[in-house]
């Protein structure tokens, strides 16, 4: 692939995935999520994954986080291996699972306190990451008096502000209208070019994927494996609506179409 000169360099390995296979054990018998999943990401790299329902993407973020123990393999962040619950990573989910008797500024804050962070320059940052997702003005409203926008660029702010090596996501736009989401992700878009912090977010909508990613991983029906990875050979700073119409965004996004099995659209 031609490297663009604003693509951010693949410097260092910040998740390392190898041959991970994890298996479910319930009442009904055996289920295989994942099957054999290999995947580097370099520091600094924003990864989709994208795949059928079932095919094991959440499975494979909690691993990376260190919440699901894996049947076989390995996975390690920034070269350590992954045992237990791990500290620098950020987590988004699909519902922002914000306190709602607390204010925004309280909720992105519940991470320093969490982690035992010092106050002050908590607050800083709490302050920063406010002003940096628009939502200066709001510090002290609850999040029944915000949009689902607003409320999800409130968890988006308390995953990243230990300033996380990693940020992983999964399907964070999912309840969004089709207006707010592009909106959201072209401010996710900017955050992680300002942060350069590694990004692995699953998503189900193709534009999504491409759009944000400098690789997408394109995962199998369960047990999921990955079928392709795909390179996006554009460059890092992109435009939304331009970017959507360069030929490399629509063959990018035709291949993922075409490996999920379904005609070419646009969404
Ligand atoms: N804790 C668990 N116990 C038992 N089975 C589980 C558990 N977590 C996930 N599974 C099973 O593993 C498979 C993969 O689940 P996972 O949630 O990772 O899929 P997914 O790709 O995220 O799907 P979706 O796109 O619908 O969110 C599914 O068959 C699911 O039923
Ligand atoms: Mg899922």
């Amino acid at each position: 692939m031609s490297t663009p000169t604003d693509t951010l360099a693949r410097t260092d390995t910040a998740v390392a995935v190898d041959d991970l296979t994890v298996r479910f054990s319930s009442k009904r018998g055996e289920v295989t999520a994942l099957h054999d999943v290999g995947l580097q990401v370099g520091r600094g790299e924003f990864v989709s994954i994208v795949g059928p329902s079932g095919c094991g993407k959440s499975t494979l973020l909690k691993v990376v986080a260190g919440l699901t123990d894996p049947s076989g393999g390995s996975v390690e962040l920034g070269g350590v291996a992954v045992r237990g619950p791990q500290r620098n990573i950020g987590y988004v989910f699909q519902r922002a699972a914000l306190l709602e008797w607390r204010t925004v500024r309280k909720n992105i804050l519940l991470q320093a306190e969490m982690r035992g962070l010092n106050k002050r320059a908590a607050e800083a940052e709490c302050a920063r990451l406010i002003e940096m997702t628009g939502l200066g003005g709001f510090e002290n409203a609850l999040p029944h008096e915000l949009s689902g926008g607003m409320q999800q660029r409130v968890s988006l702010c308390r995953a990243l502000l230990h300033e996380p090596e990693v940020l992983l996501m999964d399907e964070p736009f999912g309840a969004l209208d089709a207006l707010t989401r592009e909106r959201m992700n072209i401010e996710l878009h900017r955050i992680w070019r300002e942060t350069g912090t590694t990004v692995l977010l699953v998503t189900h909508s193709v534009a999504e994927a491409v759009y944000l990613a400098n690789r997408v991983v394109v995962m199998s029906p369960r047990p999921g494996r990955i079928v392709e990875l795909l390179d996006v050979d554009l460059p890092a700073h992109r435009e939304y609506a331009t970017t959507m119409e360069q030929p490399e965004f629509i063959r990018v996004a035709n291949r993922i179409r075409e490996l999920l099995g379904s005609a070419p659209h646009t969404d």
